[in-house]
């Protein structure tokens, strides 16, 4: 029997835009998919037992199982190798909380320690690089780089396929945050693909913005080392207006944005791949995160409160 888990994480500056290169900063969560793997004597079994949003566990079906496929080949195994997976965690199947690759990170781990494979943390986010290709089609490997490694990161992806930029941030003292569930199942693949299709059709309007992201990412991580939540919260705004412009915020998301700006959050936005999914909000404390969840409620979303900046593996 093989154990492993992976983090969840958070985007706060700029998802979307990292696949095509432009820097972004990831936090992981504090919460976790866990796997346990056992061989088998016959079929791929997966039960999944995440709480999760309605849906989440059958929408992702298919490329759960050509996720793990793809990682028992990069791992050098038979990818039809007969084995029990139990997936479960902490960390909830919201999507856009990276719970498919903290999912991956978690199954790649645990079948490391069931076939002695002996993989390094280095191997191990490569393999569920490959894993998270069945879910996100092109990633730019910001979700499994933060679900390995866990922390506060500066991640920029290499387009040539060489080496990706990452390094670890010093924050100022844990953040908290509040993140809302619109309880929708996006589909990061289809989102992706929409960018990078909408993108190459409309350079004229896509190429300003994929430069704005730049700035406000550059921007982003001063002020978040200098502790500046404020500015933080404001740059997270503007993040989140041109994501719209991009066309992967929803109603429901823009209705969580404005309720926890309304609240009195610094700043708040759609955080991973958009068209449903979660939402963050940069709250400052906890009377501010109280307030946030207490709307939340009200209106009948999901939500956890929680600090970023602290987790790391
Ligand atoms: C998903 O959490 C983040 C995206 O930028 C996809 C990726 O980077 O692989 C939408």
């Amino acid at each position: 029997m093989g154990k492993g888990s992976g983090y969840g994480k958070v985007i706060l500056f700029g998802e979307h835009f990292v696949v095509h290169g432009v820097p972004g900063i990831v936090s992981a969560i504090d919460s976790s998919n866990d796997a346990i793997v056992t061989k088998a004597k016959k079929g791929l079994n997966v039960k999944d037992e995440r709480k999760a949003a309605k849906g989440y566990s059958q929408e992702k079906r298919l490329q759960q199982i050509e996720s793990i496929e793809r990682m028992l080949k990069a791992m050098n195994l038979d990818p039809k190798t007969a084995l029990d997976i139990w997936v479960g965690g902490s960390l909830p199947g919201f999507s856009g909380l990276g719970a498919s690759a903290a999912s991956s990170v978690a199954i790649a781990r645990a079948v490391s320690e069931e076939f002695n494979l002996n993989l390094s943390n280095e191997q191990i986010n490569a393999v569920a690089y490959e894993g998270e290709k069945a879910y996100a089609g092109n990633p730019s490997g910001i979700d499994n780089t933060a679900a390995t490694y866990g922390g506060f990161m500066w991640f920029k992806k290499n387009p040539a396929g060489g080496q990706d930029l990452v390094e670890r941030l010093k924050v100022y003292r844990p953040i908290e945050i509040v993140i809302g569930s619109t309880g929708k199942v996006a589909n990061t693949k289809a989102m992706v693909e929409g960018v990078a299709e909408r993108k190459r059709k409309d350079p004229k309007k896509y190429d300003p913005l994929f430069k704005q992201a730049e700035n406000i990412a550059v921007a982003g991580r001063k002020a978040l080392e200098a502790g500046d939540l404020k500015k933080v919260g404001d740059l997270m705004n503007e993040n989140h207006r041109i994501l719209q412009e991009i066309g992967v915020s929803s109603k429901e998301l823009d209705q969580l944005v404005e309720i926890a700006r309304k609240q009195g959050a610094f700043g708040a936005k759609l955080t991973g791949g958009g068209g449903g999914g979660c939402m963050i909000a940069l709250t400052g404390g906890k009377e501010v995160s109280g307030k946030i969840v207490g709307a939340f409620k009200g209106a009948g979303f999901e939500y956890l409160m929680t600090k970023i900046g602290v987790a790391t593996h």
